[in-house]
């Protein structure tokens, strides 16, 4: 099976009540740590490149390894350009041969994002590729502190049939209370998700597919394996497995997970270099981590997404 795009993916998970995982790759081991999980779990996934992935690895790089990723499983696999900062980063990924891209018009004015978002629908659209939009920003810790402008940051329900219908995209990724790395909340804050906006747009848009952007969950036993082999990561909190699994089970169909990912595999190499002092191998220290990575990615498709076995 060739690259697929989100689309039937999508309707199969709204359907089913399930979401599927979207998970940020950077090289070689972190595509096989996630694709080795779907495929144990016989389960879809999305493989996403941000614009500093293309940077650090190159776009053929991401592509090839991706494309031998697909070859190896036979599982639905979609190619996504996650926060596409512009219509030409966008344009590159598409004529790629990217099945899906994020254009991330969510920092302009309204009007201007529709424009934006347009322009890329209407050319991704004639080349098959799917788009993802963007409305209202991912709301940061310091927002909690002033209500007016922590609404502000969030997803206007009443925008959101305007957007859709005007920009043609096939899903759109909301602000409900999550955010970006691992930082999520405050210590001792208790986590919160604005499900009441959730709710309020899967009734304006049935069926239509929401994507959750800052989606990790931060595993603190990663977070205490960093600190002890001599890291420093203070209280990192991320979103609760159970907020996750409710999202899943609404209009959620895409949680993007990029921290997660990160942790694990920085606290597998601090712990293997700092109990093998003489080891020079890359193989041997990158090997915990691909096997970390897999373990925290199967663990959300049992756990969080539900989406084992809808491959
Ligand atoms: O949402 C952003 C992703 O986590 C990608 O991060 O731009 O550092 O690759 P990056
Ligand atoms: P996290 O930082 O929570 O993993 O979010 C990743 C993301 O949204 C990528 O687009
Ligand atoms: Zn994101």
């Amino acid at each position: 099976m060739p690259l697929v795009t989100t689309k039937e993916m999508f309707q199969k998970a709204y359907e089913g009540g399930y979401a599927v995982g979207a998970f940020n790759v950077n090289n070689m081991e972190i595509i096989q740590g996630i694709t080795r999980a779907a495929k144990k779990h016989n389960a879809p996934v999305i493989l996403q490149v941000s614009a500093g992935a293309i940077k650090y690895a190159g776009p053929e790089y991401l592509k090839a390894m991706v494309n031998a990723a697909v070859e190896e499983t036979g599982l639905p696999i979609a190619l996504h350009l996650d926060h596409g900062p512009d219509f030409e980063t966008c344009k590159e990924c598409i004529d790629m041969g990217f099945t899906s891209v994020m254009i991330d018009g969510s920092h302009l004015p309204y009007e201007e994002n529709i424009e934006l978002t347009k322009k890329v629908v209407d050319y991704a659209h004639a080349h098959g590729v799917v788009v993802e939009g963007e409305l209202g920003q991912l709301a940061g810790v310091e927002d909690d502190v002033n209500v007016s402008e922590e609404d502000a940051s969030y997803t206007k329900p009443e925008q959101v049939y305007d957007f859709v219908t005007k920009t043609g995209v096939d899903s759109l990724a909301i602000a409900i209370g999550t955010s970006h790395g691992a930082y999520k909340f405050k210590p001792g804050q208790k986590p919160q998700l604005r499900f009441d906006i959730l709710a309020e747009i899967q009734e304006i848009l049935p069926g239509f597919p929401i994507v959750l952007h800052g989606a990790s969950s931060v595993n603190q036993d990663h977070i205490k394996m960093i600190n002890e082999y001599g890291g420093e990561m203070p209280d990192a909190i991320g979103i609760p497995e159970d907020m996750l699994r409710q999202a899943s089970s609404m209009a959620v169909c895409k949680i993007n997970v990029d921290s997660d990912i990160r942790i694990a595999m920085t606290a597998a190499l601090r712990k293997h270099l700092s109990g093998n002092a003489k080891d020079f191998d890359p193989r041997k220290y990158l090997t915990p981590a691909r096997v970390l990575i897999e373990e925290v990615v199967s663990h959300k498709i049992e756990t969080v997404l539900g989406c084992a076995d809808r491959a």
